[in-house]
């Protein structure tokens, strides 16, 4: 199959970015180079030259060599605003911001129609596991009934050493923002709400229905008190937060993120630290479980170079 060149204009160069600018110099087969890097702060050391650099979203949009935007920055208001101008420009979009898709998808959807360009996002739903493309490529006749997981990797790292090493809730918090894998905002972890917004992208995926943030309800693991610790200690079992969606015996949607108790026979008991692991249930193949790191720079970094290699060869969501 002859493969595209990709000239790549990618937006932020935090933890992801630099990742996947690593990666890519190890990925020498792909015929895909980064152009051109449009980072916000002018006086923050980068580990490459300063030559790669732009601070104006521009530089990157008004480029026609650039057929490829990565969008990896933190802003889901800004991100939304550079992506969907990408797409009206004919651009092809790879982007692993969760909220920004979850929070705008109807328009995102409109915008790949109209202008006939692909947004991929297989990084924006649990890192490292190739869950989108399994959704969209794997399940069209065997109907999924159900899926579950454990889809934030910040706070499966956090109840994973506060539980089982007796790490503070702080220390641990902590840790995972110094590893890279917490949001800027960790109550969009700690909450529930990224979780929340991964939810939303594989209900899509897996259900065909677009949901907004306010149709599903999230708790989050900061409402775990040292009543369900105890409990759970007792009795053996580990608490997790679990995204969950399935359909009722009339065909209808439930969709929810909330710190549930699981124990050692199940599948997500020893799914720790910052993996993730979502189990699937179809009429005929019953459960299958995907299991692999949730976050951090070269697992969510692998990601994104997915959908950058599927762009070379004009791969797109069928929704
Ligand atoms: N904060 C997110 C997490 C990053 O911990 O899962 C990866 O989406």
């Amino acid at each position: 199959m002859s493969r595209k060149t990709l000239n790549i204009g990618l937006y932020g160069f935090g933890c992801v970015g630099f990742g996947l600018y690593e990666v890519l110099q190890k990925t020498p087969g792909l015929k895909a180079n980064i152009k051109n890097i449009c980072v916000k702060d002018k006086n923050k050391p980068r580990e490459i030259g300063s030559e790669n650099f732009t601070f104006d979203k521009n530089d990157i949009l008004n480029d026609d060599e650039i057929n490829v935007v990565v969008e990896l920055i933190d802003d889901a208001d800004a991100a939304f605003e550079i992506v969907s101008e990408a797409l009206k420009r004919g651009k092809a979009v790879v982007s692993a911001n969760k909220k920004m898709i979850a929070e705008h998808f109807t328009e995102l959807l409109e915008l790949q129609e109209k202008h006939n360009v692909p947004l991929l996002y297989e990084a924006a739903a649990c890192a490292s596991i190739p869950i989108i493309r399994n959704l969209e490529e794997y399940y069209d006749n065997d109907l999924l009934e159900s899926i579950e997981g454990i889809v934030n990797g910040s706070t499966n790292y956090i109840l994973t050493k506060t539980f089982a090493e007796n790490l503070s809730y702080d220390d641990a918090l902590k840790q995972a923002q110094d590893l890279g894998f917490a949001e800027s905002n960790p109550i969009l972890d700690t909450g529930g709400f990224d979780a929340k917004y991964k939810l939303q992208i594989l209900l899509a995926h897996s259900f065909g229905y677009i949901a907004k943030p306010a149709d599903l309800f999230n708790i989050g693991i900061d409402n775990i008190g040292p009543l369900e610790l105890k409990y759970a200690k007792e009795k053996g079992l580990k608490i997790k937060l679990i995204a969950q969606a399935f359909k009722g015996s009339k065909g209808e949607l439930s969709a929810f993120v909330i710190p549930k108790f699981v124990s050692s026979e199940e599948r997500l008991f020893n799914v720790d630290d910052v993996f993730n692991g979502v189990l699937t249930k179809t009429s005929f193949a019953d459960t299958q479980f995907f299991v692999g790191r949730g976050a951090g720079a070269h697992p969510t970094a692998s990601a994104v170079l997915s959908d950058i290699s599927a762009l070379s060869y004009d791969y797109r969501y069928e929704y």
